[in-house]
């Protein structure tokens, strides 16, 4: 069982005190869900009968979300092989050794979220979102996240993930903690975690719910590893530490940089869409608001202007409201299909 207090043995290279041991051996028992065995309990047959009731609209807005969920796993799953966990061992970082040790925990719950979606997608819906056999990695995104923001936020943290794992700068390193860590894991997962939660009311997909809440309870503990590495830079970065000025300017930059594109992705899934299944937009955009209040100004005592960042989302509101969300997303579908050699319109074979 989890040691609540300190273990009553150390070694030498690993420090059984550090909180990320502490995390990474949390992330040993309580990480353990096995997909294959939650596919085996519960089964796929009552979702495909929920799924099969539903009409086109409320379909799409699923699809919309778990697209998201699929490029995004997938994302953060290569990023914290790679990048993230050569950031582990930056030299400007404490407890390297057990930051390293819990990255890999990380990476494995990352690949089976994306394990738990891909399959859920194939097996329950139908295959026209998946487009397995274009490979994200070289810049092919499922057509709503290309069509929105979500696809931007990704792309920074690839570019910030990266950058920081050549550097190991302090800085660049909380700009790719904040993008990958409080942004992606922190307020999309969790916002997209919590509309799972809110549409199993009109629709509810057993299966679907069960999985998400293994995912979320994984989140939960990835967000506590990127606040914890967060405040570590901060509290450097005010006790005067040459090397670690600009931490919080870096950390504030990037969720001004992000917003936006987040904000996009709700718009998506909800008003853009009719929002057949009841996710609210202001609930979702109020449930996010509360998110970047918790982590950025409570945990991390940065002070971020409320206004101005609703001032951001309503700018980005005024803009998309000026496209032709279907006609863009339609466009991406057409372009894909091309490059699948697929002749028909793609929802005639549905
Ligand atoms: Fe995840
Ligand atoms: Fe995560």
């Amino acid at each position: 069982m989890s040691q609540s207090s300190a273990p009553q043995f150390r070694g030498q290279r690993v420090d059984t005190g550090s909180k990320w041991y502490d995390l990474f051996q949390k992330g040993v028992e309580l990480g353990t869900w096995n997909v294959e065995r939650l596919f085996e309990e519960v089964g796929f047959e009552e979702d495909r009968e929920v799924w099969q009731s539903l009409d086109d609209r409320e379909r799409d807005q699923i699809r919309y979300l778990l697209s998201g969920f699929l490029d995004g796993e997938r994302e953060v799953a290569g990023d914290a092989a790679t990048n993230l966990q050569r950031i582990m061992g930056a030299p400007c970082l404490e407890d390297n050794e057990a930051k390293e040790m819990y990255m890999t925990m990380l990476t494995l719950t990352e690949h089976k979220h994306t394990q738990f979606i891909d399959v859920y997608m194939r097996e329950v819906m139908d295959d026209r979102d998946n487009y397995a056999e274009l490979d994200p990695r070289r810049g092919t995104r499922i057509p709503i996240v290309q069509a929105t923001g979500l696809g931007e936020v990704f792309e920074n943290q690839g570019l910030q993930t990266a950058k920081a794992a050549q550097t190991l700068d302090p800085v660049d390193i909380a700009k790719a903690a904040t993008v990958y860590h409080l942004n992606v894991e922190g307020i999309l997962a969790r916002v997209g975690g919590f509309a799972i939660n809110r549409l199993s009311q009109e629709a509810y997909l057993p299966l679907l719910n069960h999985g998400f809440k293994f995912v979320s309870t994984d989140e939960g503990r990835h967000i506590t590893h990127g606040v914890e590495l967060l405040k570590e830079l901060v509290a450097k970065e005010e006790a005067g530490e040459p090397e670690f000025q600009g931490v919080k300017r870096g950390i504030v930059r990037t969720l001004h940089h992000d917003v936006p594109y987040m904000a996009d992705f709700a718009y998506m899934f909800t008003d853009a869409v009719g929002d057949p299944l009841g996710l609210d937009i202001d609930d979702i955009l109020l449930r996010g608001g509360h998110l970047i209040d918790g982590m950025y100004n409570e945990t991390l005592g940065l002070d971020i202007d409320y206004v101005e960042m609703l001032d951001r989302v309503n700018d980005r509101y005024q803009e998309i409201r000026e496209w032709d969300l279907e006609d863009v997303v339609e466009e991406e579908e057409s372009h894909y299909r091309r490059r699948r050699g697929v002749a028909t319109d793609g929802r005639g074979d549905r």
